[in-house]
């Protein structure tokens, strides 16, 4: 039986594309400055580069040379690989699938505010009025099923048609439109006191071991180390593409753009006498107000929720091509139907999230903080007994840098290590 060759990315710098596409979004651009303004900005932010450079860049490696090696998106690599593999495969899948769901909930909202923003509604809205009477609506199911169907429409055409060349497009703009919101909000008056902030830690606060755990779990989420996506992402690399040096720019990619995402809140936030410890409301009621007493505010915020779209959309692409490959590979289903159908079975998952804040924050706390982490455990454990040594000349194929040997014992020991320590103290530490 001839069975239909593994679509590829059609060049390095459409998978580095792709790569990061899939690292940046939410996580960044929502998430990390939520997280810096709780754990004490300069304090959240000095970890956060620590774990990056020990952990982040070594995660992206391991998961792109297990999925090159094994050709194949979680539920393979696993089978190949590990005992009960094919059932841990089917974890990190439906994990991924939560992820997708409560994710577009968000992007969802997102999209509300760039329209809003466009019309200029925004500025005659309370933030926090509009904010809460959107969140958890009919509405919202609206706005969820756009967001499903957008990253339907771009998954259903492929890899490299699709998902490659929908982030070669959509990369480039965010770096724009990002140093633009960055200029502007450094350059307000009294920015200083958020680049105070943002900048010099309360050396009290790193010592911290929570600060230290969350900026782990947020690292994980960032950089998409999850065992699936960036598995799956891999898994379409060729022998002459480059892994190390790919992983070296996905992880200061997405660290850029969430530090900038930073640059770009605290100024703002200070300027305007507003609290840096919003939480989940610091994009969608404190920066609106940032933006209805900015000059051109509307604009801004139109550029901003336009940014967010598009590190948004790139990372779900991410999401949902997980188990549509599965569906591709293992239930030999066409790829447009498998991404109609699994499209439409997330929107199903999800649309309980967009009416019922517990089940939003039930499916987050599953799928991010209990299950996701065991994901990147289990891909750390499946290259082990592929073989260290195995997976090091796998790494090597098509490497633009060599790799030190040292690679071999931190990816078999400390690796892991480190991820069942976060694990185990998320639930310790509260
Ligand atoms: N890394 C993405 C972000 O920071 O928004 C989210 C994400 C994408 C997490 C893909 C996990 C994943 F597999
Ligand atoms: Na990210």
């Amino acid at each position: 039986m001839k069975v239909l060759a593994r679509e590829t990315w059609g060049s390095r710098v459409g998978f580095v594309a792709a790569a990061i596409g899939s690292a940046v979004g939410l996580g960044n651009i929502w998430m990390f400055p939520m997280r810096a303004g709780l754990y004490g900005g300069a304090a959240f932010l000095i970890p956060y580069l620590v774990l990056l450079f020990a952990v982040g860049v070594v995660a992206l490696t391991v998961e792109w040379t297990l999925g090159r090696a094994t050709k194949g998106g979680p539920i393979e690599a696993f089978e190949k690989t590990l005992p009960g593999g094919k059932y841990l495969g089917i974890l990190v899948n439906v994990t991924i699938l939560m992820i997708f769901a409560f994710y577009s909930l968000v992007l969802g909202w997102v999209i509300r505010y760039f329209i809003a923003s466009l019309s200029g509604e925004l500025t005659r809205i309370e933030p926090d009025k509009f904010f809460n009477a959107l969140a958890f609506s009919r509405e919202a199911l609206l706005w969820l099923f756009v967001v499903i169907a957008l990253t339907i429409a771009i998954v259903a055409m492929g890899v490299q048609r699709g998902i490659e060349r929908a982030n070669k497009i959509m990369m480039p703009l965010l770096f724009v439109l990002l140093i633009v919101l960055a200029v502007r909000s450094v350059t307000l008056p009294n920015a200083y006191e958020g680049l105070k902030f943002y900048l010099l830690p309360d050396l009290s606060k790193i010592a911290s071991g929570k600060t230290w755990m969350i900026a782990l779990s947020q690292m994980f989420f960032s950089l998409s180390v999850l065992g699936n996506t960036m598995v799956v992402y891999g898994s379409y690399l060729r022998e002459e593409d480059d892994i190390p040096l790919s992983a070296i720019a996905t992880a200061f990619g997405d660290t850029a753009v969430a530090v900038t995402a930073g640059f770009i809140v605290f100024p703002a936030v200070f300027s305007f006498g507003l609290e840096p410890t919003a939480g989940p409301g610091l994009v969608f009621v404190t920066l609106p107000m940032v933006f209805q007493k900015m000059p051109g505010g509307m604009i801004f915020s139109a550029l901003f929720f336009l940014l967010l779209i598009f590190a948004g959309l790139s990372s779900t692409v991410s999401m949902l091509e997980v188990y549509v490959d599965s569906a591709i590979t293992k239930l030999k289903i066409s790829r447009k139907n498998a991404s109609v159908l699994l499209g439409l079975l997330t929107f199903l998952v999800g649309a309980p999230s967009a009416l019922y804040p517990a089940y939003f924050d039930w499916l987050i706390n599953i799928s991010t903080v209990y299950v996701g982490p065991l994901g990147a455990l289990i891909a750390a454990l499946a290259l082990i007994k592929l073989g260290v040594d195995r997976a090091y000349e796998e790494l090597q194929k098509g490497a633009l840098i060599k790799v030190p040997e040292l690679w071999k014992p931190w990816v078999k020991f400390l690796y892991p290590i480190v991820i069942v320590v976060i694990y185990i103290s998320q639930f310790l530490l509260g």
